[in-house]
């Protein structure tokens, strides 16, 4: 792509330490394990704990990352934090993280793209240093969804974990990094995943608070159809713009939203479950730090080796989907 090859350089991620069970949740709401495990394949998520904020774990995953690829928070030259749950309206979350880390050279943005945030992190970034605009960028897929998470509605609250996963781009030898981008979006279908109150278009007042605009409201039915729909051809589309075929990936990281989900994408390419980083049993859906953290876990678990094909694949609010192919 580009100029320059330009790949992944260094990984990291926290997850808060606090969990939340399915046995927890079934003292919450009327839900059951057994019903939550068949649905979704979620047993449990990580909590924020009440004094941190998104860009409190976006930090943790920032300076792993940072060490792994061996540079130093000086050297970063941009920072996008892909969120839908940043620390407050303004500043941005980017700019919070900027400071804490003393990357006192680096532009900072948040980039909101819900659960496909992360994928239009790494193609805005690729971009940026493909033309030789930049040389190390930092993205970092963060959120604290307990924040916007309704403990009374068990339609959502059984979905959603908190967590952060980053990454540190840079230019790598000919033959490695970024193939492929496919982004994609459909406002028209934004009234089925969303958080209405608390913007320019109904602030936050008595009235938006007693009707819990302030939590995600979800048709799920609806977007698991999407979803199902998406997943597998996101995939197949950047595959085909990457001039690769189904056979020659190695590892697929999909957004870890519901285990059939992943299935029904795993089946459109043909791959077998080896083939797919799923952690979503352990974090649920982290929205835009669910990839990263799959991401930081298959190398910390050695299932990535140099050379391997990886296909990021991604879904959710706005609607939006993205989907990348990397050489890693
Ligand atoms: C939310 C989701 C798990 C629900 O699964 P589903 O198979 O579609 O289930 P339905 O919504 O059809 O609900 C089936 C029944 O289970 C009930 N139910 C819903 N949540 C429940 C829970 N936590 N425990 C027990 N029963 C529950 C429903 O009320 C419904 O009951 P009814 O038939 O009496 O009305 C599924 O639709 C999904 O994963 N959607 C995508 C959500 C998503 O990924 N969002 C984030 C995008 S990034």
């Amino acid at each position: 792509m580009g100029l320059h090859p330009v790949g992944i350089i260094g990984t990291g991620k926290y997850v808060p330490e606090r969990i939340l069970t399915n046995q927890q949740l079934e003292q919450m709401v009327e839900t059951n394990d057994e019903w939550i495990v068949t649905r979704t394949g979620i047993k449990e998520r990580r909590m924020a704990a009440e004094a941190e904020a998104t860009s409190d774990l976006a930090y943790e995953a920032a300076k792993q990352a940072i060490a792994a690829a061996g540079v130093t928070a000086e050297d970063l030259d941009l920072i996008i934090v892909s969120t839908i749950t940043p620390d407050m309206f303004f500043p941005s979350t980017a700019c919070l993280l900027q400071t804490k880390l003393g990357a006192t050279k680096a532009a900072a943005f948040d980039l909101s793209a819900a659960c496909s945030g992360f994928i239009y992190g790494l193609a805005t970034a690729t971009n940026m240093i493909a033309t030789g605009m930049y040389n190390h960028v930092l993205v970092v897929g963060a959120e604290t969804l307990s924040r916007i998470t309704d403990y009374t509605d068990r339609n959502t609250c059984i979905l959603f974990g908190d967590g952060a996963g980053a990454v540190v781009l840079g230019q790598v030898e000919e033959g490695r990094g970024f193939r492929s981008f496919e982004l994609g979006a459909d406002g028209s279908g934004g009234e089925l995943l969303k958080v209405g109150g608390g913007g320019s278009r109904m602030p936050s007042s008595e009235h938006s608070i007693a009707t819990k605009q302030h939590f995600i409201h979800m048709a799920g039915n609806d977007v698991f159809k999407f979803a199902v729909r998406i997943m597998g051809s996101a995939a197949e589309d950047a595959l085909a713009k990457a001039g690769l075929a189904k056979e020659d990936v190695d590892l697929l990281i999909p957004h870890q939203a519901n285990i059939r989900i992943i299935q029904s994408a795993l089946n459109r390419l043909n791959l077998p479950e080896e083939k797919a980083m799923i952690n979503l049993d352990k974090y649920g859906n982290m929205s835009a730090a669910s990839i990263p953290v799959a991401l930081a876990e298959a190398v910390e678990q050695n299932r990535v080796k140099e050379g391997d094909t990886l296909v990021f694949v991604g879904f959710g609010g706005g609607l939006t989907w993205g989907a990348s192919v990397l050489v890693w």
